[in-house]
């Protein structure tokens, strides 16, 4: 690699919280796009940390998401499941339908098969639906009685019964499956309820994902693992961004009061909401598969690499020196909070809506709500493997 500013490699910064990332990260976007990061393995990468080269390394396909390198990334470790801890079908499973491990034609076989019932339309038709779970769980927030933890009350339940409803979890089993995937249970547990599950829609198929998977050429093995994968990724994702939204929103009440006043204001809000509440510090790694030119360096073909989006999210080149605060007019189209490139998130179009249904309750229902108290002023542990925020506590007074 030529020309690196810094010797030592660092480490993925503990000391940030999502509304205030490390400052680490404003440090090394001064000194370049890119720093040596040293993976939990012990083995040596980059860490990309300015905005066009993160997209450009997203948009790349000659970097791969092949667990290749990293015997410790989330590709590598969702296709080792413990042996014994689950029966043979579980863990071909894993290895069969790991979309975020997998590239190309591969790669692509498994995203078309999903693709449908995420897309914008899909997520227009699902308005109805996501307004009478929210109202739901708005009803419970105002029965739980003020002070409330809002995580639990209402971003939880809202994110967990969207997702089921969406993949197609049949009614009897909704509760379950928010236990087994909000709450956690061992991977027998959630891949004997998905089994259920599928069983179901294989009897009475419906207008969603399992339906669609059952329909497809993916063996049974490849529905199984697939519906994991979704299970995972949908479920703490969503209530992780109705959280932070209302931390951001609360704790700079001009953004708050300026779409209390213009609620119809809120989707497009959305997409500043996320970039500047981005959840992913870092997303999946890559591996270069040849020698890439990025910018003025020469990434050897082998290196692996990080995209930090939290960092690329608050790059002053692409956002300006306003970067670092919550502008609910920006334009911030173009943000990577969801990724890019041919893994950008699935579940983007759904987790629009979701959130735009979710705040606008929140935000019209109930003008005197005040933060009370909030895991995420304070840094936490970062979720593993990848380095990503999580939702917390956030208790509020109204
Ligand atoms: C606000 C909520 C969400 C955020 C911020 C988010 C973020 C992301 C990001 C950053 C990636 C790309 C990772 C990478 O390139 O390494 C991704 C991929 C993915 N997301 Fe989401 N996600 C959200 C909600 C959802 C939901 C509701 C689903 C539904 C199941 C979902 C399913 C997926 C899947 C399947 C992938 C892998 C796509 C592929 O490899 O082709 N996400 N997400």
């Amino acid at each position: 690699m030529s020309e690196c500013p810094l010797h030592a490699p660092v480490s993925i910064p503990a000391d940030g919280t999502p509304v205030r990332p490390s400052p680490e990260l404003a440090r090394w976007r001064a000194q370049g796009p890119a720093v040596p990061l040293r993976y939990r393995d012990g083995h040596e990468g980059l860490l990309i940390t300015r905005y066009e080269e993160a997209r450009a390394v997203l948009s790349d396909p000659r970097f791969s998401q092949q667990p290749q390198r990293m015997p410790d990334s989330h590709a590598a470790l969702v296709e080792r499941v413990p042996p014994g801890e689950v029966d043979e079908e579980i863990a071909e499973a894993a290895r069969l339908s790991n979309i975020l491990g997998c590239d190309g034609a591969a790669h692509l076989r498994l995203r078309r098969a999903i693709t449908k019932r995420f897309s914008a339309r899909s997520a227009r038709s699902y308005i109805e639906r996501v307004e009478e779970i929210v109202e739901a769980a708005f009803g419970g927030l105002l029965e739980s009685g003020s002070p409330a933890n809002l995580t639990r009350v209402y971003a939880e339940p809202i994110s967990a019964q969207v997702h089921a409803f969406v993949l197609g979890i049949p009614e009897h089993l909704v509760e379950r499956f928010t236990d087994v995937y909000v709450r956690g249970a061992p991977l027998q547990v959630q891949h004997d309820l998905l089994r259920e599950a599928i069983a179901h829609r294989r009897e009475h198929p419906g207008e969603d994902v399992i339906t669609d998977l059952l329909a497809s050429d993916l063996s049974a093995a490849e529905v199984l693992g697939m519906m994991h994968t979704l299970s995972m990724s949908g479920r703490d994702t969503v209530a992780y961004f109705i959280v932070t939204a209302m931390v951001a929103l609360l704790s700079d009440r001009s953004q708050l009061e300026a779409l209390a006043a213009d609620p119809d204001r809120i989707p497009a809000a959305i997409e500043e909401i996320v970039r500047y509440g981005t959840m992913f510090l870092t997303v999946f790694p890559r591996t270069a598969l040849d020698e890439v030119e990025l910018g003025d360096r020469i990434i050897p073909a082998g290196t692996t690499v990080s995209v930090s989006a939290v960092s690329a999210n608050r790059d002053e080149r692409r956002w300006g020196s306003s970067a670092d605060r919550l502008d609910v007019h920006r334009d911030a189209q173009g943000h990577l909070a969801f990724g890019d490139g041919a893994h950008m998130c699935v579940g983007q179009q759904v987790a629009r809506v979701e959130l735009a249904v979710a705040l606008r309750r929140l935000i019209t229902g109930l003008p005197t709500l005040r933060l009370v108290e909030a895991e995420q002023l304070t840094p936490q542990p970062l979720a593993h493997p990848v380095a990503t925020y999580e939702a917390g506590s956030l208790v509020v007074g109204w």
